[in-house]
């Protein structure tokens, strides 16, 4: 950094709540402010600017972050610091739905915006470090897709890349579509670019972004293009390739065919059902039923037998009855998921499945939801067994936080493979590179195994890995 900014030299940490759009929308600000001079740091205490990028979508971060926020206003300063107060910046779902009302709550909260104005932080915070006082800019939508935002990336070998943002569906248990906008897609030409760029810079792996992929291109072409990226994807020579969200209501039987002969398309399907009761599914406007979603379990599995699915389900939704859990259970059995994101109801202000009143009481939803919990532990487990013997590429990631003379790691299916670290080598050096495993133990949260000893294996385990 030649020139002098307001930010050169000070600390800054950005703490993340909530989806992968959030943790990318992170990854731009931490690139805005690095390339404006300022260092980022791991832990609060040891930033000058803390800036939270939040998420309403569950209760669960919503508490937590009044609660940081709040603490904040306890913790000293770094030593050498040049600033003599601390500077606070909340982005994001909260800020977008909140705005005014945060500093009017949390007064020593310097700077609020929001989902649609990620550029605009810098200038905010510029604000609040040379006047001081309480800087809020909320806007009601985008002005065009922020593309333009360099990033400062989490790993090196792996990108998010979004495709979409916003979303028309308005589930009615669901915030997302009042806090992020009407879905609009990104024009085709600057994803390649990026994707482009990323391949160029050795990144190995790149996870497209959208709250709902499938209708991809709606808004500018007239008609979904997804499969279209994906085939200009792969073009590029990406090794891998993954996406989410799915909503199945738009997963095309063409975009399914890509399964099967798209050489980078990772082996692996995050597809929300949400309920296995078509009552309930009518209720949440979901606008599928289980017997369509069970087809394209059937379709995707016809075109790539070893695909790993994962979904979400939401347990509780208001109205649910014992027997709408028990379709929902049933198909969670008959699917065989290798994952299942499970969420009890939380009332959503705003959405249309907030004035439901619903008698069900607390603790049968909690007994549903453990029920749930024990069967996906159950399948999940049984799901990775599939794999035992197998030799499956990994994507090294790092060590095992649990052991250090492990290295963890992703297969293709994106399960968290384990095995030890050959002498003399460190993490370090594997880290963003593909090393095959032979899997000798499949447990239901991760594969554990052995280096295999030459790339040929490797090559095999590729072959039937997916
Ligand atoms: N209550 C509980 N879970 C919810 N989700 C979205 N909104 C709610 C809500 N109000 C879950 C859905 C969605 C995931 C990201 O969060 O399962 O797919
Ligand atoms: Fe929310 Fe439904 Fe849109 Fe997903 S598809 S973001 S659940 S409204």
């Amino acid at each position: 950094m030649h020139t002098h900014t307001p930010f050169t030299n000070l600390a800054f940490c950005v703490r993340t709540f909530g989806c992968q759009m959030n943790k990318h929308d992170s990854e731009r600000i931490a690139g805005m402010l690095e390339g404006l001079g300022a260092l980022p740091v791991e832990s609060i205490e040891e930033a000058d600017i803390v800036v939270f990028m939040t998420c309403c979508v569950r209760e669960a971060a919503d508490t937590r972050l009044y609660g940081q926020v709040a603490s904040l206003k306890n913790t000293p300063l770094r030593a050498g610091t040049p600033l003599s107060k601390r500077v606070v910046a909340v982005g994001g779902c909260i800020g977008q739905r909140d705005g005014e009302r945060l500093v009017e709550e949390l007064p020593h909260l310097d700077v609020v915006f929001g989902t649609h104005n990620l550029g605009s932080l810098p200038r905010l915070l510029e604000a609040a470090l040379e006047e001081g006082g309480h800087h809020v800019e909320v806007l009601d939508a985008a002005s065009s897709f922020p593309t333009e935002l360099p990033t400062a990336r989490e790993h090196a070998w792996a990108a998010w890349l979004p495709i979409t943002v916003g979303c028309n569906n308005f589930c009615s248990y669901c915030i997302v579509p009042y806090v992020r906008g009407r879905e609009k897609s990104r024009p085709l030409e600057d994803i390649v670019a990026e994707a482009e760029g990323y391949v160029a810079a050795g990144v190995k792996e790149i996870t497209l972004l959208g709250q709902n992929v499938n209708s991809y291109g709606r808004d500018l072409y007239g008609s979904p293009r997804f499969a279209a990226v994906l085939d200009a994807l792969d073009a590029t020579g990406i090794e891998r390739l993954r996406f989410a969200t799915s909503h199945p209501k738009d997963l095309t039987d063409e975009v399914i065919g890509k399964f099967a002969t798209l050489r980078s398309l990772m082996p692996a399907l995050h597809l929300p059902v949400q309920s296995g009761s078509d009552a309930v599914l009518a209720a949440m406007n979901r606008r599928y039923t289980r017997g369509h979603y069970l087809e394209l379990v059937r379709k995707l599995r016809e075109a790539l037998p070893g695909i790993a699915l994962s979904t979400d389900i939401i347990v509780g939704f208001p109205g649910e009855t014992a027997k709408d859990f028990e379709d929902t259970y049933r198909l969670v059995d008959e699917v065989g998921y290798h994952q299942v994101f499970t969420f009890i109801y939380s009332k959503r202000e705003g959405t249309p499945a907030a004035s439901v009143d619903d008698p069900t009481p607390r603790d049968v939803i909690q007994g549903r939801f453990d029920r749930l919990v024990d069967l996906v532990q159950q399948r999940a487990f049984e799901a990775n067994q599939a794999d035992l013997g197998a030799v499956v590429d990994v994507l090294v990631e790092g060590a095992s936080k649990r052991d250090a003379g492990l290295l963890a790691g992703r297969s293709p299916k994106n399960q968290t493979v384990h095995a030890p670290l050959p002498d003399g080598v460190s993490a370090g050096e594997l880290a963003g590179t593909v090393v095959p495993v032979r899997i000798d133990e499949a447990k239901t949260w991760y594969l554990s195994g052995t280096l295999a000893d030459d790339g040929a294996a490797g090559h095999a385990g590729a072959a039937d890995g997916r």
